[in-house]
């Protein structure tokens, strides 16, 4: 597709003559900033009020005023109709004779549906040259006087084109929008009207209503004495034109009808819980709302968990050298995190946690449960408190569950969702996207369950609720304990016995929770079993920091001529201490000191100090026990002595990305050659790591471990697409910086 922008600068403005009629806010604004980024060769302005567009002549809005229509329209290659939405029909039975052959036409009202149906009356259809618009940006003034040609910058534009839309000519008016600095959006009419009623249309009219409502108190306007700041932001948008509103909410019935009824009935809800003494509800009405308004800010601000994920680019910069010296704690463990919220959730009672990862991955659950009507206070400084619901009182979301970067959180929904009596959707990010389902899908059918993959076994899932699950006997094709733990959360809803048998030892944070909430569940060998229709109870949880995220700094520190480093308050359980067993194969200096239980989890602090490390065949019992470590132990094989052999780790291929080949092609980067094979790979150590730059393909752990290769790499190292390290280490560059990694953050994008 052509760049609009580059025949902008090529080959003069995009349009020759543009026609603005109606010279108000709106359109005057658009007209000034069209004149001052030479948008187009000529501006021509025409309005019922004669004073204005003499007005836009004097203030340099316009470059010609027009005394008809007709005049201005003349040969115009474009025409905005910048009139109220009420008086869209007329004004277009009045251009229709003059419009140029060549023509776009465009508006720039509030309401698509009702700009169609003006056209379609008056054109017999809707010509593939007429595309409406509106921009998303307004001021309580009106008229040409408070024209401002910087209006639009970093505002939306939303186009609503058709799908015969002349394409060039759409092009032409995202150009022109784009030149006045605002962001241009497309989607469809009905969507528009829908959106807009809810966001914008819907807070007008409360705002109208309130203030019209404390007006007519019998003490009067005295009220206002006594409103406070809180008032006024609120009802800042009563100050807006009430005729232009009033043509807004006849022009958009049905949309702004349809969210009445639903805020209606939302407000009935908390006037009940008011009259009830229903504290509970109310909690969680404004807990869910802090939440959403506190995400909603973020946005604003560019740093929300969406926008994160799938428009800001973070880089990482790493100075080559550089030691590991300190004492840290770093951030709770994701998988107790996780299991922490969703157990605590499904109990009766209060689960308060402490140590919880404000991480994206956990914050994702976090907010699914908060969307199926549980009260969740936090978190703060790692406190969570949650208000259990028991296994049976989660209520169907509004709309689809999003569960950002998170493998875990998808599989582990799954099978909790199968039980429970509503359906749920089930969606996530680009990398969630790709990643396999069909591994909890299959044996959850098995127990009775409904669920709708995508193509492949991808997500989203579609979960049928309301199915009587059975349970099952289920022997793992592969190690995994998402898959486990899946079904395990599935048989809490099964008659019977659910059975889950795997091929290796897996992390086993569901089985020792469960218990810890009171729920039995039985080990045999290497079945684990519980049996359907039990309950939980909440009590306290205290999250240990994740031997996962530790992983980076054991490595680190061994790599690193001089380091010496002590980890406080880390996880310990057997069945994820696979990096410690490895790393000491290989010669690191690590000291297990402290050793304590914690709310039924393993603890200690861990000292580790530089150390001579050779390469070693990993023995494959160990694969399953630090499966998220492997990419920063690549690291460390490239800084040993000899060759280490990795085999049996076809899993990894299947994470957030392809973690053999995305590794072997980042050290490749680096100058370092390995050997990739079908399940595993192979390192010689010793080789230098010269300077690079090393894509992480949105690989939080990837990006990390290639952090700390900057350690002892020959040359500076850059790495790309960064910004997923928040999913499971949102401290990670102030923790590196800290023990003395020379770390530095670009990020760039909205
Ligand atoms: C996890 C299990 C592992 C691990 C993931 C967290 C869990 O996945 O890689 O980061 O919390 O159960 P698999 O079970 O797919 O191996």
């Amino acid at each position: 597709m052509a760049d609009p922008m580059q025949s902008l600068t090529s080959s003069g403005p995009l349009f020759q003559r543009m026609a603005v009629i109606g010279l108000g806010l709106i359109g005057g604004s658009l007209a000034k900033a069209v004149r001052e980024q030479g948008l187009a060769a000529w501006v021509v302005g025409v309005d019922q009020r004669q004073g204005e567009v003499q007005r836009g002549l004097e203030l340099g809005v316009i470059d010609e005023a027009a005394e008809s229509v007709a005049t201005a329209i003349k040969d115009a290659d474009l025409v905005v109709v910048a009139v109220p939405v009420r008086a869209m029909e007329t004004v277009l039975a009045e251009i229709r004779p003059h419009l140029a052959s060549d023509v776009l036409l465009t508006d720039v009202g509030s309401t698509k549906g009702s700009f169609v149906s003006a056209v379609q009356s008056v054109f017999g259809r809707w010509p593939d040259w007429v595309i409406p618009g509106h921009p998303i940006a307004g001021s309580e003034k009106s008229g040409i006087s408070a024209a401002r040609a910087d209006l639009f910058a970093k505002h939306k534009v939303i186009l609503t084109p058709s799908e015969t839309s002349d394409s060039a000519k759409l092009e032409r008016l995202k150009a022109l929008w784009g030149g006045c600095g605002a962001t241009v959006l497309t989607m469809p009419v009905a969507h528009h009207d829908e959106v807009l009623a809810a966001t914008s249309h819907l807070p007008h009219l409360i705002a109208f209503s309130l203030v019209d409502t404390l007006a007519g108190e019998d003490d009067n306007l005295e009220i206002f004495r006594y409103a406070a700041g809180g008032f006024r932001d609120f009802t800042r948008i009563a100050a807006s034109d009430p005729v232009m509103w009033h043509d807004i909410f006849l022009s958009n019935r049905d949309a702004v009808l349809r969210v009445i009824d639903h805020f209606n009935a939302d407000l009935a809800t908390l006037r009940n819980a008011i009259e009830t003494g229903d504290g509970k509800r109310l909690l969680q009405v404004f807990s869910r709302a802090k939440a959403a308004r506190d995400h909603f800010s973020k946005m604003l601000s560019g740093q929300a968990y969406v926008t994160t994920m799938s428009q800001k680019q973070v880089t990482f910069k790493l100075q080559s050298g550089g030691e590991v010296r300190g004492d840290i704690r770093v951030p709770g463990d994701k998988s107790i995190s996780h299991r922490s919220i969703m157990l605590g959730a499904l109990s009766k009672g209060v689960t308060e946690v402490e140590g919880f990862l404000e991480g994206e991955d956990s914050l994702a659950t976090l907010q699914a449960f908060r969307d199926m009507g549980v009260t969740i206070e936090g978190p703060d400084k790692g406190f969570v408190r949650i208000h259990g619901v028991g296994l049976h009182g989660l209520q169907a979301p509004r709309g689809p569950l999003y569960l950002g970067n998170s493998g875990t959180a998808m599989r582990l929904f799954a099978g909790l969702l199968a039980g429970q009596a509503f359906d749920t959707e089930l969606t996530g990010d680009e990398s969630l996207t790709k990643r396999p389902m069909g591994r909890v899908a299959d044996p959850l059918r098995k127990m009775g369950a409904v669920i709708e993959t995508a193509e492949g076994g991808r997500p989203p899932l579609r979960i049928k609720g309301g199915q009587t699950l059975k349970g099952l006997n289920y022997v793992m094709p592969m190690a995994s304990a998402q898959v486990k733990s899946c079904l395990l959360l599935a048989g809490l809803y099964a008659d019977g016995e659910t059975r889950v048998t795997e091929p290796a030892p897996t992390r086993d944070h569901t089985e020792r929770m469960l218990n810890g909430f009171g729920y039995s569940v039985g080990r045999d060998g290497a079945t684990a079993y519980l049996k359907g229709g039990g309950h939980l109870t909440g009590g306290p949880i205290d999250v240990p920091a994740d031997i996962s995220s530790a992983a980076f700094f054991l490595v680190a520190a061994s790599i690193t001529p001089g380091a010496d480093l002590t980890l406080r308050h880390v996880g310990i359980n057997p069945t994820r201490v696979g990096v410690i067993n490895i790393l000491k194969q290989m010669g690191a200096d690590i000291v297990v000191e402290s050793e304590r239980e914690v709310g039924g989890e393993p603890v200690a602090d861990l000292r580790v100090r530089h150390a001579k490390l050779k390469g070693i065949q990993i023995p494959e019992d160990q694969v399953p026990l630090a499966i998220d470590e492997f990419p920063v132990l690549f690291i460390a094989a490239v800084c040993a002595e000899g060759e280490t052999v990795l085999t049996g780790a076809e899993e990894l291929r299947v994470k957030e990305s392809d973690r053999i080949q995305v590794m072997a092609d980042g050290l490749a980067q680096l100058g370092v050659k390995t050997t990739v094979t079908q399940d595993g790979i192979v390192i010689q150590g010793g080789q230098a790591m010269q300077s690079g730059t090393v894509n992480s393909h949105g690989d939080h752990r990837i990006a990390m471990a290639f952090s700390v290769a900057s350690l002892r790499s020959e040359g500076d190292v850059v790495i790309t697409d960064c910004a997923n390290v928040a999913t499971s280490f949102p401290n990670f560059v102030d923790l590196a910086r800290t023990v003395g990694i020379r770390i530095q953050v670009e990020e760039s994008g909205a």
